[in-house]
């Protein structure tokens, strides 16, 4: 039952990657944290969320779960009931500048699936470690809502985790604008709340003819999201982490070419124009479900795939 991945990341650094529920029990994202130092090890869970509108989901967490967050075992069977939800646990090191990684098709298959299931066509994340959660940022959007603006798939997110005198406080999304992809008002621009992210196209995310295709391919990585962490405050001795500042320092795509080296890959499709977006939703909606029916399902060997949202307690027989 229990089995433990390791997911090696960019610059020599390794992010370990928890993806069975029983592992999730020994890195228990709902767990309240120590205070840390630079180097500790930190735990963080991501939970998954189809077919939301993050602002609505803002407001419930808020209103539903004021005081423990994602971490009310009442609260999760409400997101995975109406929503699908899943977790992805990730096992940080203190002040190290990480890239989690968020594959293509853990993206791509529950969005689809929860637009098949009548919700919106839309993938959110919400980081969250014990009581202390971040708002939902969405991962992907294929609607047309004004207060969303833009279409397609977040390549890029920065979450800032910030400390005083070594005991956790927030978890912040930092704003890595939209200047690379055409602006606050480009139809590649993601409005979250607070921040701005820039997307890749869907023409893009699609096989589009390419022969003997599958999303695990190298091309479909900028489809996928590097959720870039940052540390900032201070540690149980008030020394300052730096981090933090290093990702504010950094633009959506430096921050992706840490990672995928797509850069060029990135940044030619910027200008690409939506002229609808429904028909190229139901496009990708179509390639999507060519690839699952190939994939026989959501279980290809090298996918790293979120498990389903249990945290209390997470091996229960
Ligand atoms: C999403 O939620 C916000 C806040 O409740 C609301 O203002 C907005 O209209 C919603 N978007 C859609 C498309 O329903
Ligand atoms: C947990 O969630 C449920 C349902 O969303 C809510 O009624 C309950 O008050 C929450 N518990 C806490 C401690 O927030
Ligand atoms: C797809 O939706 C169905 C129906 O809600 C659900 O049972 C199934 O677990 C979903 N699959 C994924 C991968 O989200
Ligand atoms: C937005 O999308 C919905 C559903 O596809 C469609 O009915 C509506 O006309 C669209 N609105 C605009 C302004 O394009
Ligand atoms: C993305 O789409 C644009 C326009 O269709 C195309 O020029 C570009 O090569 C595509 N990039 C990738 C990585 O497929
Ligand atoms: C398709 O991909 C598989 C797996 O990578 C490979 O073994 C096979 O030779 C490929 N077929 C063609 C026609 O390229």
């Amino acid at each position: 039952m229990c089995s433990l991945r390791r997911l090696d990341a960019l610059l020599g650094l390794l992010a370990l990657l928890l993806l069975a529920g029983c592992d999730a029990m020994m890195f228990d994202p709902c767990s309240p944290p120590a205070p840390v130092v630079r180097g500790d090890s930190f735990v963080i869970g991501l939970a998954l969320i189809p077919g939301g509108n993050a602002s609505d989901l803002a407001i419930t967490i808020n209103a539903e779960s004021p005081t423990i967050g994602l971490c009310n075992q009442t609260f999760q069977n409400y997101l995975i009931t109406k929503f699908n939800a899943q977790i992805a646990v990730f096992n940080l090191r203190v002040d190290r500048l990480q890239v989690l990684r968020i594959p293509y098709p853990d993206v791509i298959f529950p969005l689809v699936n929860a637009t098949a299931n009548g919700l919106r066509p839309t993938m959110t994340v919400v980081a969250f470690r014990n009581n202390i959660n971040s708002v939902p940022a969405y991962l992907a959007n294929g609607g047309n809502d004004t207060a969303i603006g833009g279409a397609g798939f977040v390549v890029s997110l920065a979450l800032l985790i910030r400390f005083e005198t070594g005991v956790l406080r927030f978890l912040q999304w930092f704003d890595l604008t939209c200047n690379d992809c055409g602006g606050s008002t480009s139809q590649l621009c993601i409005r979250q709340i607070g921040v701005n992210s820039c997307a890749t196209p869907f023409t893009n995310c699609t096989c589009g003819g390419r022969s003997n295709c599958s999303y695990t391919d190298e091309v479909f990585d900028s489809c996928s999201t590097a959720l870039n962490t940052g540390f900032s405050g201070t540690d149980l001795n008030s020394a300052a982490f730096r981090t933090g500042a290093q990702i504010q320092r950094l633009n959506a795509f430096s921050l992706v070419s840490l990672y995928y080296t797509a850069k060029s890959a990135v940044l030619s499709q910027y200008n690409a124009i939506y002229t609808n977006i429904a028909s190229q939703y139901a496009s990708l909606t179509a390639d999507a479900n060519a690839q699952q029916t190939e994939a026989d399902g959501f279980n290809t060997a090298d996918r790293l795939a979120p498990v389903v949202l249990r945290v209390t307690p997470m091996c229960k027989v």
